[in-house]
């Protein structure tokens, strides 16, 4: 499992400026990778056109040898999560479960395989307790590891974490990397977060600003 950028030059209309120069890189599937650079230098771009949010004016994004430009923003959303910096934005339902349920109803799961895996994520994410709990009440963790249990529970073959560690305390990091390692899927972390990094990522691709 592979997801390979290919010379993506991306910039934003208002602006123009090339945010995105000519950038390549490989990430394997079996390993957790950090993203780094520093504030500005366009990892959260990146991150938008790996999804589809955002359109890049040259270049290719290839998933296990699949062109993601032939693919709907819809399809590519189920190939490849993405946790928002700010997960409380990505919350719209009225309890925990159906959380959960939405992104599984839409992939046309039988009500028994819904219920088993939102349970197994749940489980996985000590969450069983608060299944039925209003999604808005939850701690800022909770909420993250909310969002973490409705992708996952898609099986994508790709995460990808923008700035996980920001709000977190110690213990929740730990917590947050321990899991992170026992996926079996690709995992991208932006991060600027040193000890984190060192502790569960396994590469490190750093972007650094290009100069025309
Ligand atoms: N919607 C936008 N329109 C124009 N410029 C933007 C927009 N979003 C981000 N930028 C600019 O693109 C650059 C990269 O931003 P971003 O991808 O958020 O960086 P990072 O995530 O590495 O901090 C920054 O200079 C930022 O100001
Ligand atoms: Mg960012």
């Amino acid at each position: 499992m592979s997801l390979i950028i290919e010379s993506l030059v991306f910039s934003y209309e208002n602006t123009g400026n090339k945010i995105i120069n000519d950038f390549s890189a490989e990430f394997s599937g079996d390993r957790i990778t950090a993203l780094t650079g520093r504030n500005g230098v366009g990892k959260t771009t990146l991150s938008r056109l790996i999804m589809g949010i955002l359109e890049p004016q040259s270049g290719e994004i290839i998933l296990d040898g699949e062109n993601m430009k032939d693919k709907t923003l819809a399809e590519r959303g189920r190939l490849i999560g993405y946790v928002m910096q700010n997960p409380a934005r990505q919350i719209f339902s009225s309890s925990v479960e159906e959380e959960i349920d939405y992104g599984l109803k839409n992939l046309g799961l039988s009500q028994e395989e819904r219920e088993k895996r939102t349970t197994q994520y749940l489980e996985y994410f000590g969450m069983e307790s608060y299944r039925k709990s209003f999604p808005f009440l939850l701690s800022h963790g909770e909420k993250q590891r909310l969002v973490l249990a409705a992708i996952l529970a898609m099986k994508p073959k790709y995460l990808i974490l923008d700035e996980p560690t920001a709000s977190l305390d110690l213990k929740r990091r730990a917590f947050l990397g321990e899991h992170l390692k026992g996926l079996d899927c690709g995992v991208i972390i932006i991060s600027h977060d040193a000890e984190f990094i060192r502790t569960y990522c396994d590469e490190v691709v750093a972007m650094e600003k290009v100069y025309e």
